[in-house]
C-alpha cells in the first residue's frame, strides 16, 4: 500500500518530469506501474523508492519511473480518418502550396512504439505519386526511452501486425522474422526516431508542415495542454495542420488554432484566411 504522502510526492514528481496529471484516486495504477521497478533496482517496497526519488534520485532511476508511467498504447492507422485526410487533402493542398522539390516535414510528437510515424511512411510510399518526388521527412519523438527504442527497431507481434494494418500492406512493408514482423528497411529509413519531452523546448526541431500530437495532451492538465501548444504552433507552418487523436480538442485550450469541419483537425488561427476553404472555422 501506498501512504498518502507517498502519493503525493509521486503525484508532484511525475507532473514535474512528465506533465502527468494523476487525479487523487490512481493508487492502484502507481502500484501496478511501479512494481516492476521496484523489482528492477531491488527496492523493498514504495517507500523505498520514494525515499531514494526524494534524495538525489540516480537518472536510471528517475528514467525507469517516468517510463513506466507513460501509457504507450498504440496501433497502425489508429482512428482512420486522419490518414484519409493526409493523402486526400493535407498531402495534395501542401504540394499546391509548396514550389516543386522543397521537401515536407512531418513530426509525431509522441510516436510511442513506431505504428504512427511508420503508418505514415507506408502511406506515403503507396502516394508516391502525390509528392511528386518531394522528398518527405518524419520526425518522431516521444518522452520514453523504451518505447523509442522499439520503434527504432521497428518489431511487433503478430497481434500488433493484427491490429489496423491492411494485409496487403504487411506483406509488402514488413518481413516475417519467426513469430515476429519487422518493418522494411525502406521504411524504417525513412522515420528519424529520438527522445523529447514536451514539457521542454523542441524549437530545435525546425518547422513543420504537419504535426501529429495524438493522445497525449489527454495525460496533461489544461495549463500544461495550453503551454505545449502554444509552442507547437511556432513550430508549425502558417498553413500547416495539426493533428489531436480522437479525444483531444484545443476548444477552450488554444487560441493558436481553429478547428476544421472534422473533429480532430486544426489549423493556426492566425492562418484561417489562408487555409483552404475546407478547412477554415466554421464562422
Ligand atoms: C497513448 S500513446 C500515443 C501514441 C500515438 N500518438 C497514438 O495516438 O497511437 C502516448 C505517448 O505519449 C508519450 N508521452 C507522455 N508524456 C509525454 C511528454 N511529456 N513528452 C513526450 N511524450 C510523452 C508516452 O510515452 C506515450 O508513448
Amino acid at each position: 500500500m501506498i501512504s498518502a504522502s507517498d502519493y503525493d510526492f509521486l503525484s508532484r514528481f511525475l507532473k514535474i518530469k512528465s506533465g502527468l496529471a494523476l487525479s487523487k484516486d490512481k493508487q492502484y495504477l502507481i502500484e501496478s506501474r511501479l512494481d516492476p521497478v521496484l523489482q528492477k533496482f531491488g527496492l523493498p517496497d514504495m517507500s523505498r523508492l520514494v525515499a531514494q526519488l526524494r534524495d538525489a534520485p540516480p537518472a536510471p532511476l528517475v528514467e525507469a519511473v517516468v517510463n513506466a508511467m507513460t501509457t504507450n498504447e498504440s496501433l497502425f492507422f489508429r482512428d482512420k480518418s486522419p490518414f484519409e485526410l493526409l493523402t486526400a487533402t493535407i498531402l495534395p493542398d501542401l504540394c499546391r502550396r509548396r514550389p516543386a522539390g522543397q521537401p515536407l516535414r512531418i513530426w509525431c510528437a509522441a510516436a510511442s512504439t513506431g505504428q504512427e510515424p511508420y503508418s505514415i511512411a507506408m502511406l506515403l510510399q503507396e502516394n508516391a505519386r502525390l509528392l511528386g518526388g518531394r522528398k518527405v521527412e518524419i520526425i518522431a519523438t516521444d518522452l520514453s526511452t523504451e518505447v523509442i527504442a522499439r520503434a527504432q527497431q521497428g518489431i511487433y507481434n503478430q497481434f500488433e501486425v493484427q491490429r489496423g494494418l491492411p494485409v496487403q500492406y504487411l506483406l509488402r512493408y514488413f518481413k516475417k522474422n519467426g513469430e515476429l514482423w519487422q518493418v522494411s528497411d525502406d521504411i524504417r529509413a525513412m522515420v528519424r526516431f529520438s527522445n523529447l519531452n514536451l514539457l521542454q523546448p523542441f524549437s530545435h526541431l525546425g518547422m513543420f508542415d504537419i504535426v501529429f500530437c495524438r493522445n497525449v495532451l489527454i495525460y496533461f492538465d489544461i495549463p500544461t495542454k495550453a503551454e505545449i501548444l502554444s509552442r507547437v504552433a511556432k513550430v508549425l507552418t502558417k498553413d500547416g495542420y495539426l493533428i489531436l487523436g480522437g479525444a483531444e480538442t484545443v476548444l477552450g485550450i488554444s487560441s493558436d488554432f481553429v478547428a476544421g469541419p472534422q473533429r480532430g483537425y486544426y489549423i493556426q488561427a492566425a492562418a484561417g484566411a489562408a487555409a483552404p476553404v475546407a478547412f477554415r472555422a466554421a464562422e
